[in-house]
């Protein structure tokens, strides 16, 4: 299956793959498509390659990576694998799922910042596959935006936010799904949902036949480390609320969502259901900041689905 979608590559994405994985081989960084968003690759097993994400997106450095692979043998290389985590990887790879799993002494200390655990997946984009395969390693990549802000969907975004830092940017056009994978600790007892993301919640739930908890559920506060920080902050105020709600005497305001707003918005972006909504949220986000609006009001979605992963999100960018 991997080799079939790398067959399906154009020559010439093949030839700037081929560079890239040149680049990754020697320690540099190349940004790449995956199916959620645009990653900031390098060499997950080389320190100083993994200290150049860290620099190049001015990341704090307890914040860990995720490790991508092009198979479950690659992932069994930096992991260890339990019997159900291998169900999800099996059922869901390659796909928008992170995995948390006892890390192999391999994987450096800079990768899993210091933490004893490292998170895996298996991207389910050509390009992607491709540059694992091609440079032979595994590839550390956070989405490829400057810490903090939202993260890119298109190609255009990673230049204008970091392209003068990184010798390479893989063009692949827009993501498929606009939100990044779900993180799923799978160390303990239950498996624990660290991330919503691309993968919902209920799907885990069906593979695994049982029950999948959230990070408050439990005694002890296991959380992913980056959900610490603010995230997708948009550098306009974002208020979430229902269509009909939006404050009567509000001036120069967007709207973001699937119903059509009351009142009327200086800009607006209307979506025709939930998928979309979070394809399109992190460009629309940057969008509207451009828009001359001075505050986004942002419907709030239902929790089920991608809607889970759209709301987290939306919730982050508000400042909650
Ligand atoms: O869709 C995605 O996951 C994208 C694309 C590029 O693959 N990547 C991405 O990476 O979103 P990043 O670095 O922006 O987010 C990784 C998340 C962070 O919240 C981080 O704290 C968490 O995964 N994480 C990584 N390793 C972990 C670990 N060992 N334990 C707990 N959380 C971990
Ligand atoms: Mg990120």
């Amino acid at each position: 299956r991997v080799s079939a979608k790398i067959a399906s590559l154009s020559a010439e994405q093949l030839k700037l793959v081929e560079k890239g994985a040149r680049i990754i081989r020697r320690g540099g960084l190349v940004a790449f498509p995956t199916e959620t968003v645009y990653g900031l690759g390098a060499d997950a097993l080389n320190t100083d390659a993994v200290a150049a994400i860290y620099e190049a997106k001015g990341r704090p450095s307890d914040n860990p990576l995720i490790l991508h692979v092009s198979s479950i043998a690659m992932a069994e290389g930096v992991v260890e694998i339990n019997a159900r985590a291998r169900i999800l990887m099996e059922k869901f790879w390659p796909g928008p799922l992170s995995l948390v799993l006892t890390a192999k002494d391999v994987v450096p200390s800079r990768t899993r910042g210091g933490l004893s655990t490292a998170a895996v997946r298996m991207p389910d984009a050509a390009i992607a596959l491709a540059l694992i395969e091609k440079s032979g390693l595994p590839i550390a990549a956070p989405s490829a935006n400057v810490s903090g802000r939202p993260s890119p969907t298109d190609a255009e975004t990673v230049r204008s936010d970091i392209g003068a830092k990184i010798p390479l940017v893989i063009d692949g056009g827009d993501t498929r799904f606009g939100v990044e994978s779900t993180v799923i600790d799978m160390t303990a007892g239950s498996a624990v949902l660290l991330r919503p993301g691309g993968l919902s919640k209920e799907a885990i739930e069906g593979a695994l036949g049982e029950e999948v908890l959230l990070p408050q559920d439990q005694n002890i506060i296991r959380r992913s480390p980056g959900t610490r920080y603010r995230h997708y902050a948009p550098s306009l105020p974002l208020v979430l609320c229902c269509a009909q709600d939006v404050p009567k005497g509000a001036r120069r305001w967007a709207w973001m969502g699937i119903s059509e707003p009351q009142g009327e918005p200086c800009a607006q972006m209307i979506f025709k259901d939930k998928a979309e909504y979070a394809k399109e949220l992190f460009r629309a986000l940057r969008a509207l900041e451009k828009s001359g609006a001075e505050i986004i009001y942002a419907e709030t979605p239902d929790e089920t689905g991608i809607g889970r992963a759209l709301k987290d999100r939306l919730l982050r960018a508000s400042g909650k």
